[in-house]
């Protein structure tokens, strides 16, 4: 016989299993309570999310979240996030221009079920990005982001996650295989390091005018994709990105926006081992409205990180 207050302990018991699912408002408030720790310079609340047994990166070395960026308060000039109940993982870009140090920082957050069966952070990798990462500016990084829109795609405009996934991989299925096929819009525009590509054609395709590489492959691509927001990041292994670590492959995010089924923006962050990414202070290239050949030196290839 139910009493109303076995009915109430039911109804409790009933919300602390549906935390056992993973919805888009469950991650949300995740990525809120990231930049909370974020901007508070703490992980002491945020890391109540997390599993004892969580793995914790930055720039894919493994340390104590206590110990790595979330333990200095920074002031945050934008943020975004993109939340995939799918895969239970989300992705954040931040920005942080004004901060004393600026920084640009990528971080992919994985939910697994714990044995309580509440759902628990069980990897969480954060690229971090200052000054001497590749062609690092963050208020260039926060300029070019605020000419973009980013809105959610109305519900009738949506493409299914393998068509934006599949954009994503394409790019850099190209960087292997010339012949196949980059689903570019127009226009198109990659940001990176505080970069745009933008300004070598504002109207049109400008992802391709810097050429693309042809014979590299790039490793161990992991996924956050939300068709919402039109948006997949890839995490993935950059070999060569930095030349004083050869062919090793160095952490890089990519994040790309699709529109019905073509690339809009494409949004990098990716962290050298050395300061300047091994190029003997010959790079990384300053934003490409600033860069100015001077007339008796040959013309190059921009050489961008693709
Ligand atoms: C993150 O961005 C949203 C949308 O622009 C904004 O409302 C929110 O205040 C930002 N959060 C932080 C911590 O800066
Ligand atoms: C960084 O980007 C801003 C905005 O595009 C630009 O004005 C500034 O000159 C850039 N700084 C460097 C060092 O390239
Ligand atoms: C290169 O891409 C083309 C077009 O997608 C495909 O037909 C071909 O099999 C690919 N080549 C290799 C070696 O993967
Ligand atoms: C810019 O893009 C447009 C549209 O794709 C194209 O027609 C035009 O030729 C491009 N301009 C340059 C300078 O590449």
């Amino acid at each position: 016989m139910y009493t109303p207050i076995l009915l109430g302990l039911l109804s409790l018991y009933a919300a602390s299993t549906t935390s056992a699912e993973c919805t888009r408002e469950f991650l949300i408030d995740a990525t809120n309570r990231y930049l909370a720790a974020q901007v508070a310079g703490t992980s002491d609340d945020f890391v109540t999310l997390a599993a004892e047994d969580m793995t914790y990166t930055e720039n894919q070395v493994p340390l104590s979240i206590t110990e790595g960026v979330l333990s200095e308060p920074i002031v945050i000039d934008h943020n975004r996030s993109i939340h995939d109940a799918v895969n239970c993982a989300t992705f954040t870009e931040l920005i942080a221009a004004s901060n004393p140090h600026p920084y640009v920082i990528g971080t992919r957050i994985i939910f697994d079920s714990a044995s309580d069966d509440d759902l628990k952070i069980s990897l969480m990798e954060s690229i971090v990005t200052d000054e001497g990462d590749w062609a690092f500016n963050a208020t260039g990084y926060l300029y070019w982001n605020s000419l973009e829109t980013w809105d959610p795609i109305p519900e009738d405009l949506r493409d299914s996650r393998e068509t934006v996934q599949a954009a994503g991989d394409a790019y850099f299925d190209r960087f292997k295989n010339e012949s196949v096929v980059v689903p570019f819009g127009v226009p198109c525009s990659r940001l990176e390091g505080g970069a745009s590509t933008a300004p070598l054609n504002m109207t049109g395709d400008s992802c391709t005018a810097a050429g693309l590489p042809s014979t590299l492959v790039v490793t161990d691509r992991r996924y956050v994709v939300d068709e919402v927001m039109g948006a997949v990041d890839i995490y993935l292994g950059f070999p060569g990105l930095d030349r004083s670590q050869g062919q090793d492959p160095m952490p890089d995010s990519h994040l790309f926006r699709v529109e019905e089924g073509k690339i809009r923006y494409i949004h990098t962050v990716s962290s050298c081992v050395e300061d300047g990414c091994g190029m003997n202070g010959e790079g990384p290239p300053p934003p490409p409205e600033r860069r100015i050949r001077p007339v008796n030196k040959p013309r190059v290839r921009f050489w961008g990180r693709w």
